[in-house]
């Protein structure tokens, strides 16, 4: 985006924690393993899907920042990535979705029942782990958080109206929906650690998630759907009012504004539409607005990380900030 540093591949970042992670993904299909045909099958599509595994990493990278490893992180890190891949798999059938990780989603290859049933299938496997572990710290972290998601989708529901939706509420919305998870992954990881460095990673992963919001809803603008694995401009069609736009409307002229009361009142807007929209909200300095938010964020999520001890784990921290405000997936 505008960081000086090198640029920095998700790989570098992982590195200190790459054998742990390796195994996640069969943790996880472990946990998720149904003897029940259509679910099986479901399953089966869903690991195909390469996810960026960007939670689990953190969660590890918190345990090892903060100097405290656990036999159940493994375990924890599935969790979490089950936990977001639930949400995923509503989140698509509530956006009808149809291209996710650059493979057709749930509720366009099934139904959207399929979705609403997998999504809780997937969600309550992950509580019976998590159960099984016999802790309460754990559990009382996430079903917070997901809790918290849920109210966040909802407040995305309503926000349709570019004229009411203020970058307040923009706020409070991405905080819900997107950085509650990134927090608690971080706090997860970090369960063990003294309060305060408990509490700095779980505010580092809150800058960290809203940063990886808007980075998300600028790549919605912006985005090479063969380099993010879904389609670009699908806010705009399903009349999301996101940070970029927010930002956009005082500035638009009369013209782009026409476009976009136009877009926002037609059912099914067409593709040339959204693409003036996007350039309107560009010529507007929308996008670029939000990459400065991004970027302020990202400065916040970095000074909580001071008071960690210097180690790999806090460096790789520390390069996942420039990796989210960066990223092109
Ligand atoms: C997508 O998350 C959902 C958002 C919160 C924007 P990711 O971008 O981490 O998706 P995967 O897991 O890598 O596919
Ligand atoms: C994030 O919002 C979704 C969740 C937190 C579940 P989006 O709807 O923008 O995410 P994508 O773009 O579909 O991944
Ligand atoms: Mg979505
Ligand atoms: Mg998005």
């Amino acid at each position: 985006m505008s960081s000086q540093l090198a640029p920095v591949t998700l790989g570098d970042l992982q590195r200190p924690v790459r054998a742990r992670l390796e195994r996640v993904p069969l943790e996880l299909q472990r946990i998720v393993a149904a003897d029940f045909g259509l679910i099986a099958e479901v399953n089966a599509h869903l690991f195909q899907m390469q996810g960026k595994l960007f939670r689990p990493t953190l969660l590890l990278l918190a345990e090892e920042a903060a100097g405290v490893r656990d036999v159940r992180s493994i375990t924890l890190a599935a969790v979490i990535e089950l936990i977001h891949l639930a949400t995923l798999v509503h989140d698509d059938s509530v956006d009808h979705s149809v291209l996710r990780r650059g493979m057709p989603t749930i509720n366009s290859l099934f139904s959207h029942q399929v979705s609403v049933i997998m999504g809780d299938y997937l969600y309550s496997r992950a509580v019976i782990e998590l159960v099984g572990l016999d802790d309460l710290e754990p559990l009382r972290v996430l079903s917070r958080v997901t809790n918290e998601m849920t109210v966040g989708e909802m407040r995305q529901l309503l926000a349709h109206e570019p004229l009411e939706f203020s970058e307040q509420s923009y706020d409070l919305l991405i905080q819900a929906k997107t950085a509650s998870l990134l927090s608690g992954a971080c706090e997860v990881g970090a369960l063990r650690a003294a309060p305060p460095a408990r509490r700095a990673l779980r505010r580092f992963g809150g800058a960290l998630g809203m940063a990886f919001q808007i980075v998300d809803d600028v790549l919605d603008y912006t985005g090479d759907p063969s380099v993010t694995g879904k389609p670009t401009g699908s806010d705009l069609r399903e009349h999301k009012v996101t940070l970029p736009l927010i930002a956009a409307l005082p500035r638009m002229d009369p013209a782009g504004r026409r476009q976009v009361d136009v877009l926002m009142a037609s059912a099914e807007p067409e593709d040339a539409l959204i693409e003036e929209v996007i350039a309107a909200v560009g010529e507007a300095g929308g996008l670029e607005y939000a990459r400065e938010r991004a970027l302020l964020l990202a400065q916040q999520a970095d000074a909580e990380l001071e008071v960690l001890p210097p180690s790999p784990a806090r460096d790789a921290l520390r390069a996942s900030i420039t990796y989210v405000v960066d990223r092109r997936r």
